[in-house]
């Protein structure tokens, strides 16, 4: 999506040669299509809608927080889910009001909850019992009221990757089920709080049809009519994120599928419902490129390193995850495709972003890019071997600019001190 091969200029994202960027910003440098994240956003929202849904995208910042994607997304309306007042200041400095803005997180600072109140935040969702008591006193000392939604965890098999799965009992996450119902007349007795509802969010990268998400809605909707059958006040409920994209071969539920789960389960209780996406909007929107170092024959595997590495893109080796790799010439294309392991520079072997992988014969300099990077790639960068952090694009059109410079050896310096004992 936003992506097109030609038999001149190679790999196009809209409008531009991606190779065309590559030259001239250099390498690694992620790539963002704007286009493909309105037409991505809009998809969502119009799938909802056309539901019957009276629905609201917050989308996770935590995905991608460049500011240029931030901006193209709250000129289409987006509203925001943040896990820290960093992204809280992003989102509020590309023009998403807090009033639009949800606050998740298992560990919300006092000055964090005392910020988002100050800026008006739309909903907070607690997670915890101490939580609760921490942001009613803060709101009471403010003399407001704190719009605060229970995250729940419904104890559902998401069937993701162990490290991003969050809705099962075991996880650090939400609040058990069997406890959320005393705990919501609890806090509707607080003084510095107003309930607003419930929300959940099983896990990231879901593709194995929608039935977790319809299982985890279905018992949103139990508790909720418990809560008004006990005379609770429910304004909204929340119902996280979690959509999966096919990286390789899944199959990923389309948004419509998803907005059918949430009809079926909660659409008779005549409430708004919210959605916290951020992979499904941002990740295919997004590439890496980066250049190939040089080629190299093991014992016996060919290995092409790249000048990007697990600092830049760490998700093959925190995850297993597997991204598309193509070279960006048309050229390369063509030759007849061997099997390499294609590997950063780092000291690490983890630093592997696939092995065994069909390529071409490659030579160095000629560029590669790493598909469906816009989420969770960038924004989980490190600086780790001292590499700096690496350059930011977005197309639009036949139009496309650095969002962010490359990071350089002498800004990985500028912010350690001496102690004078140790000053030249
Ligand atoms: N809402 C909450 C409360 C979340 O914790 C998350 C993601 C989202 C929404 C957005 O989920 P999405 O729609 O993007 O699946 N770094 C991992 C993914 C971590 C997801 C964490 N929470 C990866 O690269 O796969």
């Amino acid at each position: 999506p936003g992506l097109s091969m030609h038999a001149q200029d190679g790999l196009v994202m809209e409008e531009v040669p991606l190779s065309r960027i590559a030259r001239e910003v250099g390498t690694p440098t992620w790539v963002y299509s704007a286009g493909t994240l309105r037409r991505r956003y809009r998809a969502l929202k119009a799938a909802l809608d056309g539901a019957g849904l009276n629905a609201s995208v917050h989308y996770a910042t935590k995905a991608n927080d460049n500011q240029a994607v931030l901006r193209v997304l709250a000129a289409e309306g987006a509203g925001a889910d943040i896990v820290s007042v960093g992204e809280l200041r992003a989102t509020m400095a590309a023009g998403i009001a807090a009033s639009r803005t949800v606050f998740s997180g298992v560990g919300k600072k006092a000055e964090e909850i005392r910020f988002a109140l100050g800026q008006g935040i739309f909903q907070i969702n607690a997670e915890s019992v101490e939580e609760i008591a921490m942001i009613s006193a803060i709101a009471a000392e403010m003399g407001v009221l704190a719009p605060v939604a229970l995250r729940v965890n419904p104890d559902v098999d998401a069937k993701t990757h162990a490290k991003i799965t969050t809705g099962k009992a075991e996880n650090k996450f939400g609040i058990a089920f069997e406890d959320a119902a005393p705990l919501y007349a609890r806090m509707a007795a607080l003084p510095g709080i107003r309930p607003i509802g419930i929300a959940t969010h099983i896990g990231s990268q879901i593709t194995e049809g929608v039935a977790a998400f319809h299982a985890a809605y279905a018992r949103l909707a139990e508790m909720i009519r418990g809560f008004r059958a006990s005379g609770l006040p429910v304004e909204r409920v929340d119902c996280g994120g979690g959509l999966g994209i096919p990286y390789r071969d899944e199959v990923a539920p389309p948004p419509e599928a998803l907005a059918g789960a949430i009809k079926a389960t909660l659409g008779g209780l005549g409430l708004p419902v919210m959605l916290e996406p951020g992979r499904w909007i941002a990740g295919p929107a997004g590439v890496l490129l980066a250049s190939i170092v040089l080629q190299k024959q093991g014992s016996n595997r060919r290995f092409l390193v790249a000048d990007a590495a697990m600092n830049d893109l760490i998700r093959p080796a925190m995850y297993e995850a597997w991204h598309g790799i193509v070279p960006l010439d048309p050229v390369r294309f063509a030759d007849d495709a061997m099997p390499a392991d294609i590997v950063g520079p780092v000291c690490e072997s983890g630093d592997t972003f696939a092995r065994g992988r069909a390529m071409p014969l490659m030579a160095p300099g000629d560029f590669i890019a790493f598909l469906d990077a816009g989420a969770y790639g960038a924004v989980m960068s490190s600086t780790y071997n001292a590499r700096p952090l690496a350059a930011e694009v977005l197309v639009d059109g036949n139009r496309f600019a650095v969002v962010r410079p490359r990071q350089m050896p002498e800004d990985l310096l500028a912010h350690q001190r001496l102690p004078d004992w140790l000053a030249p």
